[in-house]
């Protein structure tokens, strides 16, 4: 059973208050881009988990666990579980999507092994499980789970878990820079409150940003690109300076938008058109402020089975 799975970028990342469970109340609008992991499962008689680059993406996946710790391990148990079947499966991950780079690449590879191992282990005509129901388990295991499920463009609340699909139009071009090295979710998370408590700063509870919502029902990049908010950006700047010279280059060269993606330190592009696109990666690429320039096009559908 073989699941492609695509990124993300978040169009508008609100930060709201601290909640006493420790996570920030959201509205994260995620957007589903055209840079794919490929998770297989395979019968075996245990559960193991092997992680490889995908062919040509250069994706350092040296720090991607292997053991119980690996996120899409921890989907297989979950789905096994549920199915009260013993979770035998041999997972195997190609990866594209870059490492703790802001683009949710381990919650895209935990979505694709809930489709891979529900599709494995119940293969009657009508399965237990559906795919809301997939969606539901996503969110146990992580708040970015249920849309790498769902994919398109999606409105998401609570810590980001509460999806509503949003109305868009056409596609969006988008350029990613990566970075060497990633940046730790949590990390970012507590810069975000240390940068607003010595700023005097108090959280406002976040709502939709309805230009946002206006550009996405009409296809207009432009008016996209303006209205691109990220509240993770200055604390994930703060930890990575080096990250203001990609967004300057990415300015200069004719992005109609440019912000870090979720918590970095991959920064996003936004170009008008296609042309533009590629562009605007060839200056960027040119200019040697990445790791790697990649190209996609949003929004795409969520894990699906190949
Ligand atoms: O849910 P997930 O495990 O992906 O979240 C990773 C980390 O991001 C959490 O441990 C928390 O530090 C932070 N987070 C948060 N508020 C959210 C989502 C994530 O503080 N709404």
């Amino acid at each position: 059973m073989s699941v492609r799975v695509p990124a993300k970028v978040n169009l508008q990342l609100s930060v709201g208050p601290i909640r006493d469970d420790g996570y920030h109340d959201l509205v994260n609008v995620f957007h589903a881009v055209s840079l794919f992991d490929q998770v297989t499962a395979q019968h075996a008689p245990r559960l193991e988990v092997r992680v490889k680059a995908a062919p040509y993406s250069r994706v350092a996946v040296d720090d991607v666990p292997v053991d119980e710790g690996n996120l899409a391990a921890k989907a297989a148990r979950l789905v096994a579980a549920r199915l009260g079947v013993e979770p035998g499966a041999a997972i195997r991950i190609r990866k594209a999507i870059p490492v703790a780079g802001g683009m949710a690449g381990g919650s895209a590879d935990a979505a694709a092994a809930l489709v891979a191992c529900a599709r494995l282990w119940d293969d009657r005509d009508r399965p237990v499980l559906t795919r809301d129901d997939l969606v539901e388990l996503g969110a146990e295991l992580g708040s970015d789970v249920p849309f790498a499920v769902l994919g398109g463009t999606a409105v998401g609340v609570g810590r980001g878990e509460r999806l509503t699909s949003a109305l868009t139009r056409g596609t969006f071009h988008w350029v990613f820079a990566t970075a060497d090295g990633g940046l730790s979710t949590p990390a970012v998370y507590a810069e975000c409150d240390r940068l607003r408590e010595i700023r005097g700063e108090a959280a406002a509870p976040p709502v939709v940003s309805e230009a946002l919502m206006t550009a996405l029902a009409t296809g207009d990049a432009k008016g996209l690109g303006a209205a691109l908010t990220n509240d993770l950006q200055a604390p994930a700047l703060a930890l990575r300076p080096s990250l203001e010279r990609v967004l300057d280059a990415g300015h200069d060269f004719g992005a109609v938008g440019a912000l870090v993606s979720g918590s970095g330190p991959t920064c996003a592009f936004l170009a008008e058109t296609e042309e533009d696109a590629g562009d605007l990666a060839q200056a960027l690429d040119g200019a040697g402020v990445a790791r790697q320039i990649l190209r996609a096009q949003g929004p795409v559908p969520g894990a699906t089975v190949v």
